[in-house]
């Protein structure tokens, strides 16, 4: 491992914002340092925790989750938000796939779904972070009208995703196959991810769908 990694992963364990799905007692440390309300939105495969950060600042009555199974990844959201002081921000180390075991169900009002891995081979589709086993933990853990915001620059993996959500009988608030050429796209809270910029210096199309069960 990178040696500037292994620092950021060493040191992102004692920031006080971080916590870890392998701590006993990790359910309780997050609503501990978070506002008191026990909803929270999540940011999935968060990486820098873009949307966690920049939303927890524009929603301070609400708390913001990023997770992401790279810890140190996670460092610069996690710094970010310290130093902005967002008490409503919190970052997971943990894989998307153990949600259940540590969040209530009904207890998440929005799910982000930033430019998540692809996953190609067909033999790992069921790792896609919009598979429909992770629809159904999501349906699991969203509240009555929880939307989920899903954005892709890959369109395979788009095609993919909105095939699933329609097989699952989700309702689709709004897609685009071109995001920011969208004229009806209204983004009340888009936010661009660190991922996003290099795919949008590259001139690719950046791919988004909203829905909710
Ligand atoms: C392509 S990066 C995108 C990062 C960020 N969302 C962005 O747009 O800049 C995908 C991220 O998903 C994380 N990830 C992949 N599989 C995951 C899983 N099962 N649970 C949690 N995070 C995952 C990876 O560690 C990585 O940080």
């Amino acid at each position: 491992m990178a040696r500037t990694k292994q620092k950021r992963l060493l040191k992102v364990k004692e920031l006080p914002n971080v916590f870890s799905s392998l701590d006993p007692d990790v359910k309780d440390a997050i609503w501990n340092y978070l506002k008191s309300t026990d909803a929270c939105t999540l940011e999935l495969g968060c990486g820098h925790g873009d949307y966690s950060v920049e939303l927890a600042q524009i929603f301070p009555d609400r708390n913001f989750i990023g997770v992401d199974v790279k810890g140190a990844r996670i460092f610069n959201g996690a710094l970010k938000a310290i130093e902005r002081d967002l008490r409503n921000a919190a970052f997971l180390i943990a894989k998307a796939e153990k949600l259940r075991d540590i969040f209530k169900q009904k207890s998440v009002e929005e799910i982000f779904i930033p430019f998540p891995d692809p996953h190609f081979r067909r033999a790992n589709q069921n790792k896609r972070l919009i598979s429909s086993s992770f629809l159904d933990m999501y349906k699991w853990l969203l509240t009555e009208d929880g939307q989920i915001h899903f954005k892709t620059d890959n369109q395979e993996l788009f095609e993919y995703a909105l095939k699933t959500i329609s097989d699952f009988g989700c309702k689709i608030i709004f897609s685009s196959e071109n995001l920011y050429k969208s004229e009806e796209a209204k983004f009340p809270s888009n936010v661009i991810t660190l991922f996003e910029k290099y795919y949008l210096k590259e001139g690719r199309r950046i791919k988004y769908v909203c829905f909710k069960f």
